[in-house]
């Protein structure tokens, strides 16, 4: 029988917090779903102190998640770890993950104290956080360039104080396979009460090494391993989880590790991931690049033909990509697309039927087919959550060519009013986001907006992604339609409730005093 890694997912916190703008409570909502749907044992949704928006998400994710492990992050410090307390308290069974830098340079640089004043305030911590639960997790920030016995006292003293899962980063992705599997090595050595606790690795990509160091370390005897949905998170990012998944799986008989993740749940949640977090993954990415399981030279073609095991070392079925292709056309009917989504991974309570095959219908009258791509793009502008709108496009007609001044002419709800505006502009969209901002009553900078097209074929569904600056903070939204200029309004009307539901939940903890506003350290 294998041993059992640990998967602690962090895509909500170290993931989340590197994006170029948050997700709302929602869109968190919905990654962390898919997550434990793809079988994680632990899952990290956030850093509850840092802002009332993401207490509100860990605490609703808190009493929503049955089947993993809820964790939230706090600095050592009475304060954050009440907040995670406070935010996971809805759930039967939670983590709370503390951690103080250990390095030298931190300890000097960023804390300025000395290595002591650390070590007591972690066991401060540790025991504190073993008042709201009795699983806690402590990690040593900067473990990577810690001096070897610091790192063996803290981790000594972490266990003592009640720590039962003590992490090990590699926060700046500076360390080599061999030295970091040397470094869990000497714990196991020295550290008299490791026994007491699983031992986690936690490791950055600076060099590309994450996954390689994560993997030396599970072969020293760590049993955790911290990573994100597509690598995302600070800089370069963390360890992929779909890569550490599929080379346990792969690697089974050699490396005798094994995971609980549902591999066929991997390509899905990747895509929701991506898509919600703004993040592209890049076509030659492992296991979920758009590449990860095309073969291109006539040779490796040929051999595919003749037996895929000839370049295949795993199947793209097995992380849940369906190769077979349907036409859909609006002669498709219902059951074809419910059959489809249930072929492509989905579950009929992830969608409304009706609504996609409304959706499905327009699609097909205007493109003439419809592909999974398109199928899917369409579910997860479903899964937007337009209920809640307040504001509302009911109205557009742009006008734009060559030797034509553009002209935009709107009409937008906002609660309970309707403004009728018209604008100029360089182009269609600059004149469409005059208009509307003329119908609104604050000011924003748009930060990036990037077009691209969604599926295949010229008559593609055009995608906007929308960043937009409000009051210091960044927010995202996204459109998709057929008409590029509609896809453009739709993704700044979806920027602008974001922005609207940010207002009220900060709105409604400042009558709460909740505390507000710190960075993780
Ligand atoms: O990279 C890091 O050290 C972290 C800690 C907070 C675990 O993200
Ligand atoms: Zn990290």
């Amino acid at each position: 029988m294998s041993d059992k890694i640990i998967i602690f997912d962090t895509t909500l916190r170290d993931g989340e917090q590197a994006l170029n703008a948050s997700l709302s409570v929602h869109e968190k909502l919905q990654i962390a779903l898919a997550i434990e749907r793809l079988g994680v044992d632990v899952m990290e949704v956030g850093f509850p102190v840092s802002s009332p928006g993401d207490f509100e998400s860990v605490q609703k994710i808190a009493a929503t998640i049955k089947n993993s492990r809820v964790c939230a992050l706090s600095r050592a410090i009475e304060g954050d770890i009440k907040a995670c307390g406070d935010a996971l308290s809805v759930a039967e069974q939670f983590r709370i993950h503390t951690f103080i830098s250990t390095s030298d340079v931190h300890v000097k640089e960023k804390l300025r104290c000395d290595f002591q004043d650390v070590l007591d305030m972690a066991v401060k911590a540790v025991k504190y956080a073993r008042t709201f639960t009795d699983d806690v997790e402590f990690s040593c920030e900067d473990a990577g360039r810690t001096p070897i016995d610091n790192l063996c006292r803290m981790v000594e003293m972490a266990i003592k104080a009640g720590a039962t899962t003590v992490n090990i980063p590699d926060t700046v992705g500076y360390t080599l396979p061999d030295e970091f599997s040397g470094i869990i090595t000497q714990l196991f050595n020295r550290v008299p009460n490791i026994d007491q606790a699983v031992i986690s690795v936690h490791c950055h990509n600076d060099m590309g090494l994450a996954v390689a160091n994560s993997l030396a370390a599970v072969n020293a005897g760590a049993r955790q391993i911290e990573c994100t949905v597509n690598g995302i998170g600070e800089r370069a990012g963390n360890a992929a989880l779909e890569e550490i998944a599929m080379i346990l799986r792969t690697r089974e008989k050699q490396l005798n590790l094994s995971t609980n993740i549902k591999h066929t749940e991997i390509s899905r949640t990747s895509k929701l991931v991506s898509h919600l977090c703004n993040m592209p993954v890049q076509a030659n990415k492992a296991i979920v690049g758009g590449n990860a399981f095309s073969h291109s030279s006539g040779i490796h073609q040929d051999g595919v033909l003749k037996s895929r095991s000839t370049y295949e070392i795993m199947t793209p079925e097995s992380v849940g990509i369906n190769q077979n292709k349907l036409n859909l056309t609006s002669r498709s009917g219902r059951h074809v697309i419910k059959h489809r989504m249930a072929e492509l991974g989905y579950l009929e309570t992830d969608f409304d039927l009706e609504e996609l095959y409304k959706d499905f219908l327009i699609l097909a009258d205007k493109k003439g087919q419809v592909f999974d791509d398109d199928l899917e793009a369409m579910l997860f502008m479903e899964q937007q959550d337009h209920k809640q709108d307040h504001y509302k496009l009911d109205y557009l007609s742009v006008q734009s060519g060559l030797n034509v001044i553009a002209t935009a002419s709107i009409q937008l709800s906002t609660g309970d009013k309707t403004a009728e505006k018209a604008a100029t502009g360089n182009g269609p969209v600059d004149a469409l986001f005059s208009a509307i901002r003329q119908a609104i009553d604050f000011e924003f900078d748009v930060v990036s907006y990037r077009i691209s097209a969604k599926g295949e074929g010229e008559d593609s569904l055009g995608q906007v992604e929308l960043i937009v600056a409000w009051q210091g903070r960044n927010f995202h939204g996204f459109g998709l339609a057929t008409d590029i200029i509609e896809a453009s309004a739709k993704a700044l009307v979806h920027v602008l409730n974001n922005i609207y539901r940010a207002q009220t939940v900060a709105l409604l903890k400042q009558q709460s005093q909740a505390p507000t506003n710190v960075n993780t350290g």
